[in-house]
């Protein structure tokens, strides 16, 4: 049966916004078109089930069901109460309200949430003299609305919780790297999944946790129990539990090594407990090591994906060492290897002392990165230095 279609708002990083789109149409989506940090298609209530399964760039997977025109608070008010909300919702269930706002003369968000809230709960009380909660931490439906102009359109937030919280992750370690940047530098470096992988520098190990996952084709939701979607009044059990039979079906086992090394045991003992957890942890190969002392295990050459240190912690003088020490690191054994580092300290990188052959503009947070590209080649062809 064919499904109705509908707009999705698919929010991700800055910087990530082709590679996700590129995971949309791979799982369905239809009329992809980039935004600033977003993706925006036209998706079924399947596929909308499938982009938050699988899709590992995406942060959250908005569904538009509503939208008008609006200059003022009162227009607020009555646009979104004008929409149907006894279809989405009954007054046993919690709501929360995000809004977004620019180039209106409403400038406050809080305030605009506010009033949204007023309308939909008005909405109830006339009717059945009783209304929903607000719930801030846990609704069983997130409304979003974003404000353009005087153009309002309002979204329910089908992932619930960010899709970067894997499911995974028992603890937090120092400065772990989000999960949905950590695959979106793998699927970036354009990894063909056979190649031998290492992070030298690993924490808690959440680059070799995403790239074993894209490695055997698990799905990025395998570890979560609950999305949004699944508290709506309109849950198809049965068509989510069928997606993630097929998706599931798609694993396969690891066809290269992956290892991970860190000067820390703490972080070490953090990363093994962590890739135990997603009792695919077999073939992974971790090593305590600092990456100055550090050898490949293999002369086969191979990819280095890695977030070293950030400046912050360290003092400037250290940096630069610090950096100098990678580029010699990788001139000096990592012949045969392609090496990508994301850093929020571009000065540090020219510490490295080697020609970058990609440069690409990421964030971590809110802290602009560079994630750069070494080509370190064997024999004759060694690694270009700056001059
Ligand atoms: C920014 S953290 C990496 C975080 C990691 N990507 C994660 O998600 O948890 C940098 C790591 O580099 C490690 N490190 C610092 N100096 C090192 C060195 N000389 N050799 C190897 N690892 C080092 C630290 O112990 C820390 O775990």
């Amino acid at each position: 049966m064919n499904q109705k279609k509908f707009p999705l708002i698919i929010k991700t990083q800055a910087g990530l916004e082709e590679i996700l789109a590129g995971e949309i149409k791979q799982y369905g989506g239809h009329d992809v078109k980039t935004l600033r940090r977003a993706v925006k298609c036209m998706a079924d209530n399947n596929t909308m089930y499938k982009l938050n399964y699988c899709c590992r760039t995406a942060l959250r997977v908005l569904k538009e069901v509503h939208d008008f025109e609006a200059s003022d608070e009162e227009s607020l008010y009555q646009g979104v109460k004008e929409f149907d909300w006894f279809s989405l919702l009954d007054i046993s269930r919690s709501i929360a309200i995000n809004a977004t706002i620019s180039g209106s003369k409403m400038t406050h968000s809080h305030y605009v949430a506010l009033k949204t809230k007023d309308a939909i709960v008005d909405k109830f009380r006339e009717k059945f003299n009783k209304r929903p909660n607000v719930d801030l931490e846990n609704p069983d439906l997130r409304i979003h609305i974003h404000i353009t102009g005087t153009k309002c359109t309002v979204l329910t937030d089908s992932s619930g919780d960010s899709l970067h919280k894997r499911g995974y992750r028992i603890r937090q370690g120092e400065a772990p790297i989000n999960e949905v940047l950590a695959a979106g530098m793998i699927l970036l470096s354009g990894w063909d999944k056979k190649t031998n992988l290492l992070d030298p520098m690993c924490g808690s190990g959440t680059i070799l946790c995403e790239a074993n996952m894209i490695a055997r084709n698990i799905p990025s939701g395998y570890f979560k129990n609950l999305f949004g979607f699944m508290r709506w009044k309109d849950f198809d059990k049965e068509a989510w539990e069928k997606i993630k039979e097929e998706e599931n079906s798609n694993i396969q086992p690891l066809a290269c090594k992956l290892m991970g090394s860190d000067v820390s045991m703490r972080a070490l003992s953090l990363a093994e407990e962590i890739l135990e957890n997603t009792e695919f942890d077999t073939d992974i190969e971790l090593k305590q090591v600092s990456f100055e002392n550090s050898k490949p295990s293999d002369t086969e050459g191979g990819i280095i994906i890695s977030n070293p240190p950030y400046g912050e912690r360290m003092k400037k003088d250290d940096i630069r060492a610090f950096y100098k020490m990678i580029g010699d690191t990788l001139k000096t054994h990592y012949a045969g290897y392609e090496a990508w580092i994301i850093t929020s300290d571009s000065s540090a990188l020219k510490s490295v002392g080697l020609r970058t052959s990609r440069k690409i503009q990421l964030f971590n947070g809110p802290l602009e990165c560079r994630y750069v590209k070494y080509e370190l080649y064997k024999g004759s062809k060694k690694a270009k230095e700056i001059s």
